[in-house]
């Protein structure tokens, strides 16, 4: 089909040509200014250039660089010689805490980018080529940073950050009013489960994930939760998942994996429920004519050169029909949730 672009679609178009050819180089500048906390610095007041060198520690030339390079970005702008944050700068990145960007970016550049250097051979062989930098033998990530407990934790600090900046809107959802015992597949060092535990007065929750991982997520949940939210370390396809729940939770997990997995685990979770019991799939999903979302573009990426090798932020209808698949019934889809997230529902009858 000829369709030609209008100028402003093309400027548009051209003007983020321009920027993503720079962007490895600008997001690196962007880590570092968080790192030395620049953003906090200028929060709610505008510095001058010797203000930021003492609040950087930075010589000179070095600083001069860094302004520069993050003033491009429009994250930080600079009047009559004076500093400030951009009001995206100063809602999004001034702030230290478990759900800070900080945590996400630095996540990223030690634990996801390196690996894009290998994208081309590992979509070629279709293979997650990039994982051969991580020690083990084990097919996916997950499973080999429990070799690296630094990485590995350095990789669910940045996990549990993202995970936070979308939760919020997932724990709102009116579905888990009436849940009483859920099982978190996957649910990594407890983020999602200590959120909803603490919404919800009535729901305790047991988290179903790698060893490793489970016992971050006993040592971020047991100070605040005690026994309303339990750990089951386990391998999602090797053991068998804990009965006795009503809910079976899949938040930032399916994903990871090919079609016929994720419908093998639909129906473990389908065989562990009682009659009306629910599954819940939490994750990213492309658009329906697979053209748009960044996040999920990356997030794509990053599974299939890194991660595991396959999976993709898979769109609403390949859910819908693997949840069918698995024999559940009064299947729907909840959009409009930040972040290109999607909840896809499922309801067992008999
Ligand atoms: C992307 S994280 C999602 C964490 C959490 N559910 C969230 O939304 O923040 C995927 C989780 O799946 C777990 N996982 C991956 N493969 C697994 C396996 N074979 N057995 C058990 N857990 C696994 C990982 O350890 C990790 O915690």
């Amino acid at each position: 089909m000829d369709r030609s672009l209008s100028h402003d679609e093309r400027d548009l178009v051209l003007e983020r040509f321009h920027l993503l050819v720079n962007a490895p180089a600008l997001f690196n500048a962007l880590v570092t200014a968080l790192e030395l906390d620049l953003f906090a610095a200028l929060s709610g007041q505008p510095s001058s250039f010797d203000e930021l060198r003492v609040v950087t520690g930075l010589p000179p030339h070095s600083l001069r660089v860094l302004l520069h390079a993050v003033c491009t970005t429009g994250l930080l702008e600079r009047h009559d010689g004076w500093y400030t944050n951009s009001p995206v700068a100063e809602e999004m990145l001034t702030r230290d805490g478990p759900d800070s960007w900080r945590h996400i970016l630095v996540g990223w550049r030690e634990i996801y980018y390196p690996a894009f250097a290998r994208l081309t051979e590992a979509l070629k062989a279709g293979t997650n080529a990039a994982l051969a930098a991580h020690p083990g033998d084990e097919p996916t990530l997950y499973q080999r940073l429990s070799h690296a407990p630094e990485q590995e934790a350095v990789f669910h600090r940045a996990m549990s950050a993202f995970t936070l900046r979308s939760v919020e809107a997932l724990v709102e959802t009116e579905e888990f009013a009436s849940v009483h015992r859920l099982l978190d597949v996957g649910g990594g060092d407890g983020t999602t489960s200590a959120r909803l535990t603490a919404r919800y007065p009535q729901l305790s929750s047991t988290i179903f994930d790698i060893p490793s991982v489970s016992k971050l997520a006993e040592r971020t949940t047991a100070p605040d939760f005690g026994d309303r939210v339990t750990v089951h370390p386990g391998d999602l396809f090797a053991d068998p998942f804990p009965a006795g729940s009503d809910t079976v939770l899949f938040s930032h997990v399916l994903e990871i994996f090919s079609g016929e997995q994720i419908v093998t685990l639909l129906a473990k979770a389908h065989r562990i429920l009682p009659p009306g019991g629910r599954v819940l799939i939490y994750g990213y999903n492309v658009s329906d004519d697979e053209t748009k979302g960044w996040y999920s573009a990356r997030l794509s990426l990053y599974l299939n050169a890194l991660a595991s090798g396959q999976g993709m932020a898979y769109p609403a209808r390949d859910y819908e029909e693997w949840l069918r698949q698995a024999d559940f019934q009064q299947v729907r889809t909840l959009t409009d949730y930040p972040y290109e997230h999607g909840l896809h529902i499922g309801v067992k009858l008999s």
